[in-house]
């Protein structure tokens, strides 16, 4: 079955990454083709490679892309393994990354792939499907301490606690295997209050397990310090992003990146003493979708678009 994804800010991330008709890419979150299949069609010279762990993406986006060209290459391994990838391939530098992280449309409504609250499916949420850690794995075996912080920490879930225990004495009767068995300790852990609020209880419950099961967190570090060092001068990272607590970490590092130390708040230096760093903020702030999109596409709402170029 094919599900459609829209890709967001694709005009804002196009030009962002200042494309070359001879340039080499690099798209680390292919999903649909939704960014890839444009860029392609921009660099008729170059080459695209592209990544993604779940192997249902390279499927279905292959065809698509052979529409337009041949020059690109699908690599299915996890983005935190991008530059070891590309060495394999005797490619050390490019002229542009991007990744458009978190999941694809596709894969939140596909049934089969347990990453929806608002559906009875198998407690999956794996990306990478042939990876072992399951959303049930989590559930079953991680300790109460481990579930609670991990629903603080990625979900910014205040009745975490709550929530861990009430997971804890679940399965103390019968394993959680579908996503109603955890929408349902979530319910009970919550107060009428809380239940009542706008917005579906378990969002922030599904959004922590899910970064756990997909350890994004860490791949999301481990790109940040492997991706600036494969640009070439001039070359550019477009990191879109749909939670706060992905683009905090996107910001930090870029601002990091984009900072010499000592320059802020230092003695007062002549020009020619001042260390240049060696990358800059394409925008001050982040960029978002415009209205248009917006009403084209609701789930594009909390997207973040943010650029930085190596000198
Ligand atoms: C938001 S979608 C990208 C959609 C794509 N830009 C498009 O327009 O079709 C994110 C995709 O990245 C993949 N992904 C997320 N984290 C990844 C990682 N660490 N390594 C490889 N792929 C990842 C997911 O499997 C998903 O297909």
């Amino acid at each position: 079955m094919k599900y459609e994804h829209y890709p967001v800010l694709l005009s804002e991330a196009l030009e962002g990454l200042s494309l070359k008709p001879d340039g080499v890419y690099v798209d680390l979150t292919l999903g649909r083709a939704g960014h890839s299949s444009e860029i392609l069609k921009r660099i008729p010279n170059g080459y695209l490679y592209c990544f993604d762990q779940d192997e249902e993406a390279l499927k279905q986006s292959r065809e698509r892309l052979e529409k337009i060209g041949t020059n690109f290459e699908l690599i299915q391994s996890n983005f935190e393994h991008a530059t070891e990838e590309l060495a394999k391939r005797n490619v050390t530098k490019v002229d542009g990354i991007l990744a458009d992280l978190g999941v694809s449309s596709p894969q939140l409504d596909d049934p089969s792939r347990g990453f929806s609250y608002r559906e009875n499916e198998t407690l999956d949420m794996r990306m990478d499907q042939s990876s072992p850690r399951t959303a049930a794995k989590v559930c079953n075996e991680y300790s109460i301490e481990e579930l609670s912080r991990i629903l603080r920490q990625y979900g910014d879930e205040k009745d975490a606690y709550r929530i861990a225990k009430e997971i804890v004495a679940r399965r103390a009767i019968s394993p959680l295997t579908t996503t109603f068995d955890l929408v349902e300790c979530v319910k009970k852990a919550k107060t009428a209050k809380e239940l009542s609020k706008k917005g579906h209880p378990a969002k922030q419950t599904f959004q922590a397990i899910r970064i756990e099961v997909n350890h994004e967190e860490e791949a999301l570090q481990k790109m940040l310090q492997d991706a600036p060092k494969l640009l070439k001068e001039g070359g550019r990272l477009a990191i879109i992003t749909f939670m706060s607590l992905d683009d905090r970490v996107v910001k930090d590092a870029f601002r990091a990146l984009s900072t010499v130390e000592g320059s802020r708040h230092g003695p007062v230096l002549l020009p020619d003493q001042i260390a240049k760093p060696e990358f800059a903020l394409v925008n001050r702030k982040p960029i978002l979708p415009s209205e248009a999109e917006l009403h084209e596409n609701h789930r594009s709402a909390s997207a973040k678009l943010r650029i930085l170029e190596k000198r």
